[in-house]
């Protein structure tokens, strides 16, 4: 009910005000702030994003909520409680986590995703929030509200697979990316982007994860009609480690300013896993990329990267040409 929807969103915004104020001002929340520093976040970013802190061990929350008359069964559902087992009471959802708050397009906080502290991998890394009658997950890209009018201006849109990079691009002044918070793209999400933006730069992180949903992401906005490119990293860096490592100079330049095209995309994707000293990845080098190659109609397009193909492999151009017409 709409009576429901208000509470939610009430709700969330004194959520993500109290995270901010346990992060900025507790002594409980020194250990993270010192993290967040570690991380390169600066007290504008925090902020601007009201990162926040939640405690350990603790119904914090739900003891604020209820002080300020809220039904605790109806914050279950909003995902920020929990039910103890035995019905004595709620504790909070999330415990002992940075706590980045998710935004709809208006900008209200709906939903959380947390942090632990450590990489332990005991537990999820990131905790999100369930889906809610406020929060779908396939129509929310992180950061799409402050990112939407410089989107507009530059026609263009860089798409990150975490929110952790959409802050870190942030501080290094390029202000239209958005994150998709893992590896699930929908077509909402597209089509969102589609209107206001003709351009896409999709820049995943540089491992199997990160290529493959590249990929996946590349062939989705072409689908739907975008101009796509594809930024790639260095293995094992995702954009955040790399403006850290390099400095976000070498990251406006290097690496957002000299995206790929689809086909020289595939091509270093095929080149990723070979060794093109070995005939059998030669074979296999050729034949994905003649694939992909199959479904583009461009001459010129063709010419061109059968050429790169016979560049990178020595074999003639006749030879793969040859092996071309075969496959379509
Ligand atoms: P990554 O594992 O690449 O995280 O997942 P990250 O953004 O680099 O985070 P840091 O730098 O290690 O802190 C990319 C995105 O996938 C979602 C998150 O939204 C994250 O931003 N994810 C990842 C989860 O929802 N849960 C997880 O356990 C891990
Ligand atoms: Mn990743
Ligand atoms: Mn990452
Ligand atoms: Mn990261
Ligand atoms: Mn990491």
């Amino acid at each position: 009910s709409r009576n429901e929807f208000k509470q939610m969103f009430e709700a969330h915004a004194l959520a993500s005000n109290f995270y901010n104020h346990l992060l900025l001002n507790t002594v409980e929340g020194e250990e993270a702030l010192q993290y967040l520093e570690k991380r390169g976040f600066t007290r504008d970013s925090i902020e601007k994003y009201e990162i926040g802190w939640s405690l350990d061990n603790s119904s914090a929350l739900a003891d604020l909520l209820k002080r300020k008359g809220f039904d605790l069964k109806d914050m279950e559902r909003a995902g920020l409680c929990i039910m103890k087992d035995d019905g004595t009471g709620f504790f909070d959802r999330f415990r002992g986590r940075i706590m980045f708050p998710l935004q709809d397009d208006n900008g209200a906080v709906i939903a959380f995703s947390g942090r632990t502290l450590s990489d332990s991998k005991q537990e999820a890394k990131y905790l999100n929030s369930p889906e809610t009658p406020i929060f779908e997950k396939s129509r929310i890209l992180y950061n799409f509200h402050n990112a939407r009018l410089n989107v507009r201006k530059t026609g263009k849109v860089i798409l990150f697979e975490g929110f952790m990079d959409t802050i870190s691009a942030n501080r290094a002044d390029i202000l239209n990316s958005v994150a998709v918070m893992g590896t699930s793209l929908s077509d909402t999400h597209l089509l969102k982007l589609k209107r206001i933006a003709k351009e896409v730069i999709i820049c995943c992180d540089g491992d199997n994860a990160g290529w493959e949903a590249a990929k996946r992401f590349a062939v989705m906005a072409i689908k739907k009609g975008m101009d796509v490119q594809i930024a790639l990293l260095p293995e094992k860096m995702d954009p955040d480690d790399y403006i850290s490592e390099y400095g976000a100079d070498a990251f406006r330049n290097k690496i957002i300013g000299n995206p790929h095209p689809y086909m020289s995309f595939i091509m270093a994707y095929a080149k990723r896993s070979k060794n093109l000293s070995n005939q059998n990845d030669v074979l296999q080098f050729i034949h994905e990329v003649l694939e992909e190659l199959t479904e583009r109609t461009s001459p010129v397009e063709r010419d061109m990267y059968i050429r790169m193909i016979s560049d990178e492999t020595g074999i003639s151009k006749d030879a793969i040409n040859q092996q071309f017409l075969k496959m379509i």
